[in-house]
């Protein structure tokens, strides 16, 4: 049977995440490779709600694949969360002559595209763009290796002057409730010890640790806190250190924003192009109201809902190394 699909509105939306102009591109070239209009809309929902769409053509997504940031601009748009917004948004969705939706983001993201798509029936496919990695339904999303790259460089960095003074230091990254660039950036730099979220951490456990590394002569010590951990910042975290320990020259680096920039990665421009194609290709196919992700390097579609409210777990095996090789 023919395909229904012939023009197709792509955004980014929520935070920005290196990628996302790979996923763009990919999106723009699929689509005309099977003869759809595409259309960029920009600044996340609120370009669908003021009507900044434009027709984007094959050379439109040239020399963006290497480049951070989204080149259709993002936001979090405060009037997509009202009902009025998403019907403004609609009929500019039919006045474009759109039939379906391809948004480029996180959980928040996902969570506008499902009430959109059920309120007004319009076929809308998610892909998985933040830094977090915390959606269900794909191993890995787009920006989220660029991110872990970004932040374990810098601890490596960081561990250089750590070592020459012997100091602790105390690393603080992003990844909002989830831990997954706090674990991965602290297993790639070699931390003494991950605060994460997901993990019940005690202040007299983190002691613990860095006693026994002080009893070992450790010379630096890299201690990478999770934003979202439940002891506190990484400011806070020192501070309830330093009660204890005295004799650490402690130090802290808040690392931020950087890590929602910069060159994407080979594994998140491959990510993003294979997602961007098979976003196209699931809505040629008839699929609507999913997230498209990668499961153990298979394309898999799930439906949003359950991508956004099922919790990605991490896995007990990063603690369980991280402990072994921390000593
Ligand atoms: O979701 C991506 C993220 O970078 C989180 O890691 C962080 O908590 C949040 O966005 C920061 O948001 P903003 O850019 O609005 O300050």
């Amino acid at each position: 049977m023919a395909s229904t699909i012939k023009r197709i509105g792509v955004l980014t939306s929520g935070g920005d995440a290196p990628g996302m102009n790979a996923a763009v591109r990919a999106v723009v070239r699929a689509c005309i490779y099977y003869d759809i209009e595409v259309f960029g809309v920009y600044k996340g929902y609120d370009g669908l709600i003021n009507a900044n769409i434009k027709q984007l053509y094959v050379r439109s997504v040239s020399n963006i694949l290497s480049r951070g940031g989204t080149f259709l601009l993002t936001a979090r748009s405060e009037e997509f969360r009202t009902k009025e917004g998403r019907e403004k948004a609609y009929e500019n969705f039919k006045k474009f002559d759109l039939d379906a939706l391809v948004v480029i983001g996180g959980d928040g993201s996902f969570t506008g595209a499902n009430i959109f798509s059920q309120e007004f029936d319009v076929p809308v496919i998610g892909i998985p763009g933040t830094i977090d990695n915390d959606l269900a339904g794909t191993d890995f999303t787009i920006g989220f290796d660029t991110a872990c790259n970004t932040a374990r460089e810098a601890i490596d960095k960081i561990r250089d002057t750590a070592s020459s003074h012997e100091r602790l230091f105390f690393v603080e990254v992003m990844g909002r409730d989830a831990g997954f660039i706090a674990v991965n950036s602290a297993i790639g730099g070699g931390a003494v010890a991950m605060v994460v979220p997901e993990h019940n951490w005690t202040i007299d456990a983190l002691i613990k640790r860095l006693r026994k590394g002080a009893a070992n002569k450790k010379a630096s010590n890299v201690v990478v806190i999770a934003e979202g951990c439940q002891l506190g910042n990484a400011y806070e975290v020192a501070d309830a250190v330093k009660k204890e320990l005295g004799y650490f020259d402690i130090r802290v680096t808040v690392l931020g924003h950087l890590q929602r920039g910069g060159s994407p990665t080979t594994m998140d421009r491959v990510l993003a192009s294979r997602l961007g194609v098979a976003a196209v290709e699931g809505l040629r196919h008839g699929e609507s109201k999913v997230m498209v992700g990668m499961i153990n390097n298979e394309i898999a579609y799930t439906p949003i809902g359950q991508a956004i409210k099922t919790e990605k777990r991490l896995g007990a095996e990063e603690f369980r190394i991280a402990k072994i090789l921390s000593i």
